[in-house]
């Protein structure tokens, strides 16, 4: 073999063995297999990509988000602007809902988490909270994180959302 061919076969080489690892590495940063917030994962979410503002009475959300006031506007923001992948979100989702009216007096800021590993199952595995406004979860009057499957807030968020199955409980995307 001449010198310029082994220099082209050990060039081709190199460069597939780059390939390979580039491969592996998409492999190692596949899905966790459940995500846990904390009190920092929500910091910012107003940076986050706001994928729609809604305004305007939706009949589907008269209850919590009081949507019923013609003047609350509600912000939708997706971290990375997270998509369904073969019809689920991928754990580790994160969604925030900020819904104000003009003076601020209603300003009320919900999240919801692909937790995954069976936490909610009836309801795709979400976790649901209530945020300040710098993103801290919320607690209540016995200083318990509000947050939870299931059980949050007797059920409602879990109930209402089932009206969005179809798209794995995400009614804005
Ligand atoms: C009465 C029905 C109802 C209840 C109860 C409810 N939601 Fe929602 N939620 C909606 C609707 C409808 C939307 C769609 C956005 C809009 O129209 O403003 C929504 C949107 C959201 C979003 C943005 C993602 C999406 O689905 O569009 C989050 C986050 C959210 N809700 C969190 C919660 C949490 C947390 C609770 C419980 C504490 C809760 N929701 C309870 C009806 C409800």
């Amino acid at each position: 073999m001449s010198k310029l061919t082994i220099l082209t076969v050990l060039g081709f080489l190199f460069v597939s063995a780059s390939l390979f690892q580039s491969c592996d590495k998409d492999d190692d940063s596949s899905t966790p297999t459940e995500f846990i917030a904390d009190n920092t994962t929500f910091a910012g979410f107003d940076t986050w990509h706001l994928h729609t503002t809604k305004e305007g009475v939706d009949p589907a959300n008269g209850g919590l988000h009081d949507n019923n006031d013609s003047t609350v506007v509600r912000k939708i923001y997706i971290k990375d602007d997270a998509s369904r992948v073969n019809g689920a979100y991928p754990v580790g989702t994160l969604i925030v809902k900020h819904a104000y009216s003009p003076d601020f007096a209603f300003n009320q800021i919900t999240g919801m988490v692909k937790r995954g590993n069976g936490f909610n199952p009836t309801t795709g595995d979400w976790e649901w909270f209530m945020l300040m406004p710098d993103g801290a979860i919320a607690t209540d009057a016995n200083g318990m994180a509000m947050r939870g499957g299931a059980a949050m807030m007797g059920g409602a968020c879990n109930s209402c959302h089932n009206g969005a199955s179809a798209k794995d409980f995400v009614f804005s995307k």
